[in-house]
């Protein structure tokens, strides 16, 4: 294995089904196609980490341990003189390991993240790209998949740099549109500023089948823009599961029958356009 690939999760937009997907298309990849994953949860919000700790039994630990000691926030830890060179951590030092489950690795969230400051230094935009090629961890995983915050900011930024395709879920409502505008005015801003080498590797519709979703209307009006004709549908999504919003089973997609055939699904397909490329 030498060419992992590197893949953000995206949209400008909340409570579209980002971590959702993100975790369910990982967690099916390892534990049933036997694929090495990285999560890094760079969103503030830190849901994939949540769900991960909640799945993993291990939510006393990260509040007592990970949160402090083995999170992202570590990487983008600036020097702490001028003339020092910021040095990148370890994958010792930021990467969970799971005893149980040796295909899941993770760079926990931290809603500590909101705390940094981290305006005008754009070198640490860079400081994700920079962790998985000087480690080498393309070589140590199938697939890195970056759960993104739904805003303008350095970790979107940082996220985007690192990845060579973006992947955007998108629920159907009056909003979609904007969401996936700004996300091409960043990726537009980015590929302008720095050379970001990055894909669109298609949208997935999520949720497909709730009352709230159901307007033919606005989903025509969303796929005859030139963007999403541009970044491409996927031609499966995820169906509205509702034990993935209260199950006792946690938000784990292959968790649960129906949602499991909707994740086979669309990990297959992911996989399908991964090697077209
Ligand atoms: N297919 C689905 N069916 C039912 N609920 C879902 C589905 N996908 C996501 N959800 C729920 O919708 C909410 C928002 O999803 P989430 O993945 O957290 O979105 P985001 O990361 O974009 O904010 C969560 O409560 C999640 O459990
Ligand atoms: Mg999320």
């Amino acid at each position: 294995m030498a060419n992992g690939k590197v893949i953000s999760m995206i949209n400008m937009k909340g409570g579209v089904g980002k971590t959702t997907l993100c975790v369910g298309i990982g967690e099916y990849l390892a534990n049933y196609l036997d694929k090495k994953i990285l999560f890094i949860d760079v969103d503030p919000q830190f849901n994939t980490t949540q769900t991960l700790m909640d799945y993993f039994d291990l939510e006393d630990e990260y509040m007592s341990n990970f949160r402090h000691n083995k999170s992202i926030r570590k990487l983008f830890k600036s020097a702490s003189t001028i003339s020092e060179k910021p040095v990148l951590p370890s994958p010792d030092e930021v990467i969970l390991k799971f005893d149980d489950y040796p295909n899941i690795d993770l760079i926990c969230g931290n809603i500590d993240l909101i705390f940094d400051d981290n305006q005008g230094d754009s070198a640490r935009t860079r400081r994700i790209k920079k962790f998985i090629t000087e480690h080498n961890l393309r070589n140590e995983y199938d697939f890195i998949f970056i759960d993104c915050p739904p805003t303008i900011s350095f970790y979107t930024d940082a996220a985007l740099n690192a990845s060579d395709y973006y992947l955007v879920p998108n629920r159907i409502d009056r909003y979609s549109i904007l969401g996936i505008k700004l996300l091409k005015q960043v990726i537009d801003r980015l590929s302008y500023n720095e050379d970001l080498d990055i894909k669109p590797l298609g949208i997935v519709y999520t949720m497909v089948g709730h009352k709230r979703n159901k307007s033919e209307i606005l989903k025509e009006t969303f796929e005859s823009t030139d963007i999403v004709k541009e970044i491409a549908l996927f031609s499966s999504c995820t169906t509205y599961v509702n034990d993935l919003m209260v199950g006792f089973q946690g938000n784990i997609s292959s968790n649960y029958k129906k949602s499991r055939e909707d994740i086979e699904r669309v990990s297959l397909e992911f996989l399908e356009r991964i090697e077209r490329g």
